[in-house]
């Protein structure tokens, strides 16, 4: 019996999916708690690279169960053109993808309620990701949601309800729009869904821990993106963090055993917000250049900064880390000095905590580590990392208190390297 959750200490895009793929043979179920198609999980293997929205990253790893918990949102027409373009590349879901019928339904008006929210904010907008994934959680605590267990009896009359009510605060917001062809489509997916298994996942995933079974759970998004802990209001809608896996997917905390906190070598963002080590300079460029650093679902521009170690640790802290994973570490390969945020200036005071706020007038302080100056990308053991590397991970380890286990040289599933094996 085994829960182990993984999950961005940053603000999303950290590399999850390709770390929760490279995990995978080790559990017997992968589980995704919150989010819903705003995320994109990208994986890269024998050659061929996968963007995945809804469906959990190790669905391309045997015939491992994947689970869609409780606390995700779903939108049936993307999952549809998700499945359907899985299924076709020869990766068979139906009998192995099961959906929690508690995971509530993201409408088409959701949607355009996302647009028409966006616009009324003007300059304050959140710049979210247009998937609606705010007024479908907004419907969900207000007691107004659908949910995937509710398609199968007596649909039509709860999706009239809810797409009036959602009409009248579209009228009132004075948005046009036009439903039919996107109501089209999300009426054909509902039929799609029917033909997966639309399960109690609750009650699976403890049937299955009582059995010896282990379990992954994949977090989407990140800590800095969550709705409590995040740099609100520019934040998702769901709990990302370590708690979020108890409540999106049924799993007492007793359970859970590892918590791998994923972190680039440096930090992104994408959409509206505070970044406090965002760089707009040419070094921001070269790492938004040579890390292709543009979002894997809307193809935005990812803005690019050097290591938050304030964030990280207050991330950390708010999801129990045990231990760390480093992605994207060849990105900074060229970079001849590395820098990292140790502490913030805030009114004139220097504080090396999370304040509550990040809004306003956050100037981070840096210490400088000399570059690596090679390429990173062929290595496969960490007796081949240069002595200015070693040297960069052990000031990480020194901050953060916590152990980097797994360090990624490329998006490969090949190129990860573990450390401490031994243990
Ligand atoms: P996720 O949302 O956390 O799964 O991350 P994304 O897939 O949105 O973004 C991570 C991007 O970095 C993807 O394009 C990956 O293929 C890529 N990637 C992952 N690990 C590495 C790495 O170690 N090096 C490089 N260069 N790219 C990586
Ligand atoms: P993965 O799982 C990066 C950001 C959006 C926006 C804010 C709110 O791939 O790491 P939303 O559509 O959720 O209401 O948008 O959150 N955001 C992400 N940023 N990676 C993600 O997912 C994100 N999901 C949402 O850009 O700023
Ligand atoms: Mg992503």
């Amino acid at each position: 019996m085994k829960v182990d959750v993984l999950l961005g200490l940053q603000w999303g895009d950290e590399g999850k999916g390709k770390v929760v793929d490279v995990l995978t043979p080790r559990y017997d179920v992968v589980a995704r708690f919150q989010g819903g198609p705003n995320a994109g999980h990208t994986l890269e293997f024998d050659g061929q690279k996968y963007v995945l929205r809804s469906i959990p990253s190790g669905i391309f790893q045997g015939d491992k169960v994947n689970i869609i918990g409780n606390g995700v949102v779903l939108d049936p027409s993307l999952f549809k053109a998700e499945a359907e373009a899985l299924e076709a590349s020869g990766h068979p879901l139906k009998e192995r993808l099961h959906i929690s019928k508690k995971a509530h339904l993201i409408l088409p008006t959701h949607r355009i309620l996302d647009a028409a929210y966006e616009a009324a904010k003007g300059d304050a907008k959140v710049g979210t990701t247009g998937k609606g994934i705010g007024p479908t959680y907004t419907d969900k605590v207000s007691r107004n949601g659908l949910r995937v267990g509710d398609i199968l009896h007596n649909f039509d009359k709860k999706y009239a309800a809810a797409k009036a009510r959602h009409e009248k605060t579209l009228k009132d917001l004075h948005f046009e729009y036009d439903i039919t062809e996107l109501e089209r489509q999300w009426m054909e997916a509902i039929e799609y869904l029917k033909e997966f298994n639309l399960v109690d996942s609750e009650h699976e995933i403890n049937n299955l821990l009582r059995d010896n079974k282990s379990v992954l759970c994949e977090g989407a998004q990140g800590t800095m993106l969550d709705v409590d802990f995040g740099s609100y209001p520019f934040v998702t809608s769901s709990n990302t963090v370590c708690a979020g896996a108890c409540t999106g997917l049924g799993i007492g905390p007793n359970k859970i055993g590892e918590v791998y906190g994923i972190m680039k070598a440096y930090c992104t963002r994408v959409g509206s917000g505070p970044f406090p080590t965002e760089l707009f300079d040419e070094t921001g460029k070269k790492m938004r250049d040579l890390g292709h650093e543009y979002g894997a679902v809307t193809g935005r521009e990812r803005r690019c900064g050097w290591i938050d170690l304030v964030a990280l640790k207050y991330s950390i802290m708010v999801n129990g880390v045990t231990q760390l994973i480093m992605m994207k570490s060849d990105v900074l390969d060229t970079f001849p000095i590395i820098k990292a945020c140790v502490a913030y200036k805030v009114d004139g005071e220097e504080i090396d905590y999370f304040p509550f706020d990040i809004n306003d007038g956050v100037e981070p302080i840096y210490t400088e580590l000399p570059g690596w100056n090679c390429d990173m990308t062929k290595m496969t053991s960490e007796d081949e990392f240069p002595e200015e590397f070693n040297a960069y991970v052990s000031f990480l380890e020194e901050q953060l208190e916590t152990p980097i286990k797994i360090i990624s040289v490329g998006p490969d599933r090949d190129q990860t390297i573990e450390r401490y094996k031994e243990d």
